[in-house]
């Protein structure tokens, strides 16, 4: 199991005094995915409008756009709410990025209490997420907008 506390504590600390929001993302999707077992994807979509766009990430090229309201990411976009998913197969209109993805989490972000984009991360087993990583991945967003509410660069 993932130690989310000391997670939190090592996004906060790489983005200290970091002015550009994505050093502040690439370097998370790095922590993330090297503090969590069993993922083939872990990257970020940022919100333009109505549009999920493709941020830094971990693993295999993605696709580029999600509409709010499709997909695992934009559910959640939508919902404004964290998204787990025991079986992406089950999941209607999951978006199927790269093959080898079984279950998927997805945990909305906000920069200075506005909706901002969203993490997602991608798994090839089945039912790999728990209630305690969604608990815990939403602590690690929480140091992770701490850091962006500081930054003051539109630099997505
Ligand atoms: N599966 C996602 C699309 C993004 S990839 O997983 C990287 C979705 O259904 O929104």
């Amino acid at each position: 199991m993932t130690d989310y506390r000391q997670l939190s504590m090592d996004v906060g600390a790489a983005s200290a005094d970091v002015k550009k929001e994505v050093t502040v993302l690439a370097n998370a999707s790095a922590l993330i995915y090297a503090a969590m077992d069993g993922l083939n994807w872990c990257g970020f979509y940022l919100a333009d409008g109505e549009t999920l766009y493709l941020g830094p990430f971990q693993g295999k090229a993605a696709c580029t756009e999600i509409p709010f309201g499709k997909g695992v990411c934009g559910t959640a976009a939508v919902r404004d709410a964290s998204v787990l998913v025991y079986d992406v197969h089950q999941f209607s209109g999951h978006i199927a990025c790269d093959s080898a993805s079984n279950s998927e989490i997805v945990i909305p972000i906000h920069k200075n209490g506005e909706f901002y984009g969203v993490l997602d991360i991608d798994s090839p087993l089945i039912g790999r997420f728990r209630e305690e990583d969604r608990e815990g991945l939403e602590t690690v967003i929480r140091a992770l907008e701490a850091a962006l509410d500081k930054s003051n660069c539109g630099v997505r």
